[in-house]
C-alpha cells in the first residue's frame, strides 16, 4: 500500500479535465472533492469551440453549481478551483480562475507568489489593467505579455519570473485543446484516462475517473492534451512520467494517506511554518518585514501596553506572544481568555493595544472582546487562519497565519503558525523600537528559518511516541509539567491530551505542585515534564524528583544532548535544541501526537471528539 506522506500545506483545491466529455461536470465534481482544502469561493473556466468562458463566484462550491446549473458552459477542456484565500478577501473579483485584459487566458493557482506585488506594478506600468486584489492575476497577465503563440514556452517563460509556492494550471483561449500546469511546493497529481486526461490538487478529486497518477515532482511541468500527458522540467527538458496505481478509497485520500486529518495536519506543520514565514523576512534574511502592518515607529512606540485575547490553543500561544513581546520589545503584555475578559470591563488607555487570537476568526467570545475593545476605541490587530472572517474584517489590522483549513477540532498547524505570527510581531516591535539589535535580530531571523527542518526532525520520533501514548492511555489521569515558557507548553499539551483522549489532564506549573496537586501524585501516574528553559533547568529538575520520590512515571521531554535528564525521569524524548522562546515549537510536537495516539489508543473520534465543535460560534 502506497503511504503518501507528502507534507503540503492545504490552500486551495485545482482540478483540471481535457477529453471528451462535457468539461464542467468534471471540475464540478472534481472540485467537490477538493473542498474540504478551500471553500470562500469557487470558478470555473471552459475552453469551448468559440471564446474562452469563465464562471466564478463568491461562496461555497453549491453558489457556483447552482449558476452552472441555469447557464451551463459547453466544452470539452477546462480548469476549475475551489479557494482559500491568503491574498485578497473572498469575493467574487477574487476568485479564481483570473484572466488578462483580453480574457484569452484563465489561470488558476495554490500558493503564495512573494514578488507579485513588483510584477503588478510592472505590469501596471506597460497598461494592465487589474481587476482583483490577488497575487495570482499576475499570472495572467503575465502570460498575455510574453504570449509567443505557443503556451508551453510561454509558460516557461512567465515562471522564470515569479518567486514563491505555487501549483498553476493554464488554458488559452488560442491553444483550446491544451491545458499546462506547474508545480512548485504546491501539490499538484495528474490522472490517465483513455483518451481523456485530469489534473488535480490532491488524488480524491480523480478516484472516480482513475486511479492511474502521477504525482508532480518539484519543478514539473505538464501538459495535457486529449491523448496523453508529456511532463517537462522548468528547462523544458522532458521528464520521465511514473505513474502509480492508487488503491486508497476516496475517503481515505482526502486525508492524503493519513488515518485522520488531525495526523495530516500534524505533519503538515513544517510547510505552514514556513509559508507563514514566507515573505516577512527581509531579502537578506536580517529582518522582519510585515507588510500587513502600516504602522509608523511614532505609532509603535505610543503603545502603552498589549492586551492578547483569545480562547483555547489560541489563548496558550497567546502566552508564549507574551514572553516573546516582553523579552524582544519589553512592551507589557497581559493575556486573557475572552470569555472572562469580554464581561469584566478591563481598564484600558487609548494607547492599549488589543491583540486577538482566533484559528477560525468566529468564535464568539473573542468576537466579543474584539467588538468592546473597538467600540472603546483601542486598535485592534487580529491573528487569523481564516482571511475574510469575522475577525479578519473587523479588526483595524490583520496577520493571516497561513496554516490552511484545518479540518480537525483538534487545533495543531494553527497553533504552531500563531506562534510564527507572535515572534514575528514580537521581533517586529523590537526592532522598530531598537530595542535589539541588528545581531540579534539576524540571530532570531535564521534560527526561525531552523524549525520547519527541526520540526521534522521531531516527527521522525512519531513511533515511539506512539507506544508511550498507547501505555499512558491505560491511565484516567496526566499531569503536565513546565516552568517558564515550558508552562505554556504544558497548558496546550494537556488541552489536546483531555479534548481528544477524554483522559483527565491537568496543566501545572513545574513549582506550584507541592502546593496542593502533590497529593493527587500516586505510584505510575503519567507525568509529562518539558524541560528546555536553561535558566530554570534545576529548578525543574529537582520539580521531578519530588514527583518520582512518589514513584510517578515520569516522561521528560527535553533537548537533544541533555544527558543529565534521564538520570531523573523515566523516560526522555529528546527535541532539536532551538532559542529557548521558540521552544513551543519544538515541544508541541510529541505533544499532539501523544495526545493523538492515546485518543486512537482508546478508540476515539479523533477528528470530532465528542462535545465538541471546530469553531465555538455561541457563548
Ligand atoms: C483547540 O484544540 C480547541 N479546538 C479549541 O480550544 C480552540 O482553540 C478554541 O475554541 C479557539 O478557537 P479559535 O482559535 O478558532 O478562536
Amino acid at each position: 500500500m502506497l503511504t503518501w506522506m507528502g507534507v503540503w500545506a492545504f490552500m486551495c483545491g485545482i482540478m483540471g479535465y481535457i477529453g471528451d466529455r462535457q468539461a464542467q461536470s468534471v471540475l464540478l465534481s472534481g472540485l467537490n472533492k477538493l473542498e474540504y482544502r478551500g471553500y470562500d469561493s469557487a470558478g470555473v473556466a471552459i475552453a469551448g469551440d468559440a471564446e474562452l468562458q469563465v464562471e466564478k463566484s463568491v461562496g461555497r462550491l453549491a453558489v457556483l453549481a447552482d449558476h452552472l446549473a441555469m447557464s451551463p458552459i459547453v466544452g470539452k477542456v477546462g480548469i476549475g478551483h475551489t479557494r482559500w484565500a491568503t491574498h485578497g478577501r473572498p469575493s467574487d473579483e477574487n476568485a479564481h480562475p483570473h484572466t488578462a485584459c483580453d480574457r484569452e487566458f484563465a489561470v488558476v493557482h495554490n500558493g503564495i507568489i512573494e514578488n507579485y506585488l513588483q510584477l503588478k506594478e510592472h505590469l501596471l506600468s506597460r497598461g494592465h489593467r487589474f481587476t482583483s486584489e490577488t497575487d495570482t492575476e499576475v499570472v495572467a497577465h503575465l502570460l498575455e505579455e510574453y504570449f509567443t503563440g505557443d503556451l508551453f514556452s510561454t509558460v516557461l517563460r512567465v515562471i522564470k519570473e515569479i518567486r514563491g509556492a505555487y501549483a498553476l494550471a493554464v488554458v488559452a483561449e488560442k491553444e483550446p485543446e491544451k491545458i499546462v500546469a506547474v508545480r512548485k511546493h504546491s501539490p499538484l497529481v495528474v490522472g490517465f484516462g483513455d483518451g481523456e486526461q485530469f489534473l488535480a490538487s490532491d488524488i480524491p478529486a480523480l478516484l472516480d475517473y482513475t486511479r492511474e497518477v502521477h504525482i508532480l515532482a518539484e519543478g514539473e511541468i505538464a501538459v495535457l492534451t486529449k491523448d496523453g500527458i508529456a511532463c517537462y522540467d522548468l528547462a523544458g527538458e522532458p521528464m520521465t512520467v511514473e505513474p502509480f496505481f492508487v488503491t486508497w478509497d476516496a475517503q481515505a485520500a482526502e486525508k492524503g494517506g493519513y488515518a485522520h486529518y488531525m495526523l495530516k495536519e500534524i505533519y503538515e506543520q513544517p510547510k505552514a511554518v514556513r509559508d507563514t514565514l514566507s515573505g516577512r523576512l527581509t531579502e537578506e534574511g536580517r529582518g522582519v518585514v510585515l507588510p500587513e502592518l502600516a504602522w509608523t515607529v511614532e505609532e509603535i512606540k505610543k503603545i502603552d501596553r498589549i492586551h492578547i485575547v483569545a480562547c483555547g490553543t489560541s489563548y496558550h500561544a497567546g502566552l508564549v506572544g507574551k514572553a516573546a513581546i516582553e523579552q524582544l520589545a519589553r512592551i507589557p503584555v497581559d493575556v486573557e481568555v475572552a470569555s472572562e475578559y469580554r464581561y469584566r470591563d478591563p481598564i484600558l488607555s487609548a494607547d492599549t493595544l488589543i491583540l486577538v487570537i482566533s484559528q477560525s476568526g468566529e468564535t464568539a467570545d473573542t468576537l466579543a472582546a474584539l467588538r468592546n475593545a473597538k467600540a472603546c476605541g483601542n486598535r485592534v490587530l487580529a491573528i487569523t487562519n481564516v482571511v475574510g472572517s469575522s475577525v479578519a474584517r473587523e479588526a483595524d489590522d490583520v496577520m493571516i497565519t497561513w496554516a490552511g483549513p484545518e479540518i480537525s477540532v483538534a487545533s495543531t498547524k494553527a497553533y504552531t503558525t500563531q506562534l510564527i505570527a507572535l515572534y514575528l510581531l514580537a521581533i517586529y516591535l523590537g526592532q522598530s523600537l531598537q530595542v535589539i539589535d541588528a545581531v540579534f535580530i539576524s540571530e532570531l531571523v535564521h534560527e526561525m528559518q531552523t524549525l520547519p527542518q527541526k520540526l521534522d526532525d521531531v516527527l521522525e520520533t512519531a513511533p515511539q511516541i506512539e507506544k508511550i501514548a498507547q501505555a499512558f492511555s491505560t491511565w484516567d489521569d496526566a499531569f503536565f509539567l513546565g516552568r517558564g515558557i515550558d508552562y505554556f507548553v504544558a497548558l496546550e499539551g494537556a488541552l489536546k491530551y483531555k479534548e481528544i483522549s477524554y483522559i483527565h489532564a491537568e496543566a501545572y506549573p513545574a513549582g506550584e505542585l507541592k502546593h496542593g496537586t502533590l497529593a493527587l501524585i500516586v505510584e505510575q501516574v503519567p507525568v509529562i515534564a518539558l524541560v528546555t528553559q536553561d535558566v530554570l533547568y534545576e529548578k525543574s529538575l529537582s520539580n521531578i524528583k519530588e514527583v518520582k520520590a512518589r514513584d510517578a512515571y515520569v516522561l521528560g521531554i527535553a533537548w537533544a544532548g541533555d544527558d543529565e535528564i534521564a538520570k531523573s525521569v523515566d523516560r526522555v524524548l529528546y527535541v532539536p535544541r532551538t532559542m529557548s522562546f521558540f521552544a513551543p515549537v519544538m515541544l508541541i510536537a510529541p505533544l499532539q501526537l501523544l495526545a493523538y495516539y492515546a485518543s486512537v489508543a482508546r478508540g476515539n473520534d479523533v477528528d470530532k471528539p465528542r462535545n465538541l465543535a471546530k469553531s465555538v460560534t455561541v457563548e
